[in-house]
């Protein structure tokens, strides 16, 4: 096992993009951020320097943080934020994961543009499920904002209404020739025909999930959220902000220019969002370079029929360790809700329509994010920042088992609090994540930090226990689920790695209106079941 020494400096940049010249935070005036490469098995050690003007933290999204939990990053659950001027290292192990992750800033909306992959590949000696291909690329989906995110979430949290949309879709930080001046701002990878490429696809989106697709190529998915996969060949992928996927290529048509296209998934059209494709070019050696590039199909922005395809495709390779028996049953309500206000204060109740404030909740309540960090609270048992009280099934009555499906719910509405869920360490837990389909009717990407979970089952309606038919032979083992809209996912994990685990929607505007909550995973007996001390230079609050 090696350690690997990364240098993270967070700076402001300025960037010509869409006819605009703006001020975007990245990190090491990289945007996309700097890619982190390591081998399974490897220590790494990351000094992030906050040069830049905001609070900052950075996640490392997929990595399951085994007794490492201080160094998950999401702001106020695991640390306080990195203030500008101050440093912290992240320093964790990658035991037993391999495969595309990646890293984002996890704090407002920061991550818009401080974003980058994490490879890491497998050990030497152990093969890949599949023929190596002949080369990789990193191919990470994002949006664009002409503004500073961090002021942008203020200003929609200030609004009570929802997000106006991105400027752009980008591919690697580029729009591509459908945007006003970017006709040059396009990714591209060179290709030599006959070949076979292994393209990482990472979607580190604010408040979207896309669909990606290749012009006349077919895309064999091998790997979901770093866990490989059956291999599932499909013309078109799609990814929820949070997901990764890779998928091979092989550069098997007549010498071209072929469009990869990344367009919007929105199950309907009652939010605005950017109905345009990002575009970059996959071009063969030979390929005249001037020449108009063959369009990639995508599907229609609403088309739910090719979403559920692909997430059928989704087949895990080793599901050996798939949890049978449960200990634990646990229903979540998931959805937006109309609020009288949208107070940080979590006693203040704030029920009732009156002024149409939108917010989000799970099981009711909208999750506020207390002012010193959930894990450093109940590490040093100080009380007043959290309770343990959050409920296991929703808080007002809806019949999901024999109701009609999609049921409005009684009311649309929650109540704030820093409500978390406390499982003893070896809980074996089946989380059944309900959406209530209100107000809004888009997916929600539900992602849980800590852990991979087996995605036993999902479907549209209410969940019916008797009619659900799980799937616990080949579940996909995934961090992040796109719960279908108006339906549900069914989830399964033990609760073995003990520390304050966030469970939010990767939709940032989602999870500031407060769709989110906190799993304290308590010690085991044993040495190697404990939470060490936290680093000396953890950030205060
Ligand atoms: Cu990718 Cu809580 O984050």
């Amino acid at each position: 096992r090696s350690t690997r020494f990364y240098d993270f400096k967070i700076q402001t940049k300025t960037v010509n993009k869409l006819c605009n010249s703006n001020q975007i935070v990245t990190v090491n005036n990289m945007f996309p951020g700097p890619v982190v490469y390591a081998q399974q098995g490897d220590r790494l050690i990351v000094k992030v320097a906050n040069e830049s003007p905001h609070n900052a933290t950075i996640h490392w999204h997929g990595v399951r943080q085994i007794l490492s939990c201080w160094f998950d990053g999401p702001s106020y659950i695991t640390q306080c934020p990195i203030q500008p001027g101050q440093t912290f290292t992240y320093e964790f192990t990658l035991v037993n994961q391999k495969g595309t992750f990646f890293w984002h800033a996890h704090v407002s909306w920061l991550r818009a543009t401080v974003y980058g992959a994490l490879v890491v590949y497998p050990k030497p000696a152990v093969p890949y499920p599949f023929k190596y291909p002949y080369e990789e690329h990193i191919v990470i989906l994002g949006e664009y904002w002409l503004q500073d995110t961090v002021q942008l979430e203020r200003q929609v949290l200030a609004s009570g209404g929802g997000p106006p949309p991105s400027n752009a879709y980008t591919i690697n930080g580029h729009p591509g020739p459908n945007y006003n001046c970017s006709a040059n701002d396009v990714y591209k990878i060179d290709v030599v025909p006959g070949k076979t490429y292994l393209l990482r696809l990472i979607n580190a989106g604010l408040n979207m999930e896309n669909f990606f697709a290749i012009a006349n190529h077919k895309l064999t998915i091998v790997e979901a959220d770093a866990e490989y996969t059956k291999p599932f060949t499909t013309d078109r992928v799609m990814l929820g902000p949070g997901q990764t996927m890779n998928v091979l290529v092989t550069a098997d048509q007549p010498i071209g220019k072929y469009s990869m296209a990344m367009g919007p998934y929105m199950s309907a059209q009652n939010v605005p969002f950017q109905n345009i494709s990002a575009i970059a070019y996959f071009q063969y050696v030979g390929a005249m370079p001037n020449s108009l590039s063959l369009p990639a199909r995508l599907p229609s922005f609403n088309d739910n029929l090719a979403v559920k395809t692909v997430m059928d495709g989704l087949r895990g390779l080793d599901t050996s360790a798939v949890p049978k028996e449960i200990d634990t049953n646990l229903f979540l309500t998931i959805g937006l809700n109309v609020n009288k206000c949208r107070s940080k204060n979590p006693q203040q109740n704030c029920q009732g329509q009156n002024n149409g404030t939108m917010a989000a909740s799970m099981n009711n309540v909208s999750f506020i994010k207390p002012t010193v960090s959930v894990l450093e609270a109940y590490y040093k048992g100080i009380e007043g920042f959290f309770t343990d009280n959050f409920p296991g099934a929703p808080l007002r009555f809806y019949d999901f088992v024999s109701g009609a499906p999609n049921n409005a719910p009684i009311d649309t509405n929650s109540m704030n609090g820093t409500r978390v869920k406390v499982l003893e360490y070896g809980t074996r837990v089946h989380l059944v994540l309900q959406d209530t389909g209100t107000v809004t009717t888009e997916n929600h990407p539900i992602h849980l930090h800590g852990y991979s979970f087996y995605v036993v089952g999902y479907g549209t309606g209410n969940y019916n226990p008797q009619t659900a038919n799980l799937n616990l032979v080949d579940p996909p083992h995934m961090n992040t689920i796109g719960v279908p809209v108006g339906g549900w996912a069914a989830i399964r994990f033990v609760a073995d790695n003990p520390g304050v685990w966030f469970m939010h929607c990767h939709f940032d505007v989602h999870q500031s209106w407060g769709l989110a909550t906190v799993f304290i995973v308590k010690n085991g007996k044993g040495h190697l079941e404990t939470l060490p001390h936290p680093p000396a230079d953890m950030p205060r609050c």
